[in-house]
């Protein structure tokens, strides 16, 4: 068995990779559970695709959504317990707090203390204008990993491959074209998400 592999192996049975593991089986839709675990191994693939580190895209896509069994009401008690401010948007929209929530805990619960996974996971539903490559990662692993059902996934999910800026673009661009659609308020992150990936890939905006 080459390095590499025996490393990979290692932390796909590392103590924390299983204890988070149970604690989403418990509290997670079984769905979402799948969904989380198609989340890991789509990151996983295209940080291997793009020379990110995997140890901490496999922390950051396992705990993206380890808040997302909370109601609105329990992810504003969390939001008050942390300390959180919320913006007006969170405030009307509270089912986009357990990015922020999730990071939280994963910080708090799970001991996880790198900021480069914790922004990951802060960030995966807004994205925002400064995105590194594990935030860049995530962010489209979430949305097109092959158990998502729209066609937009699939799309993204071959273009993830190619021109990793050109899928966040598509990313950014989907979400705020369904919010528009639904009437719903656009956070300024995804916003700076989308005008950030606009100039990276046409050098416009
Ligand atoms: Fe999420
Ligand atoms: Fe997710």
């Amino acid at each position: 068995m080459n390095n590499d592999v025996s490393a990979e192996r290692d932390w796909l049975e590392h103590p924390k990779t299983i204890e988070i593991q149970r604690y989403l089986k418990d509290n997670l839709q079984p769905r979402r559970f799948v969904h989380v675990l198609s989340v890991r191994d789509t990151a996983v693939d295209l940080a291997r695709r793009y020379s990110a580190d995997l140890q901490k895209l496999n922390f950051a896509a396992l705990l993206h959504d380890c808040a997302k069994w909370m109601s609105a009401e329990e992810l504003f008690k969390s939001a008050a317990h942390f300390g959180l401010h919320l913006d007006v948007i969170e405030r009307a929209n509270p089912s986009i707090l357990h990015a922020r929530i999730g990071a939280e805990l994963a910080a708090k619960r799970f001991g996880i203390d790198h900021p480069e996974i914790l922004s990951a996971i802060r960030l995966h539903t807004t994205g925002s204008g400064v995105m590194p490559l594990i935030d860049r990662i995530l962010y489209v692993a979430d949305f097109a990993e092959p158990q998502r059902t729209y066609k937009e996934a699939d799309i993204v999910h071959k273009l993830a491959y190619q021109d990793l800026n050109r899928a966040v673009l598509e990313v950014s661009r989907y979400k705020i074209e369904q919010l528009l659609t639904k009437g719903k308020a656009i956070h300024p992150n995804t916003i700076d998400a989308y005008n950030a990936a606009l100039r990276k890939t046409c050098g416009a905006g």
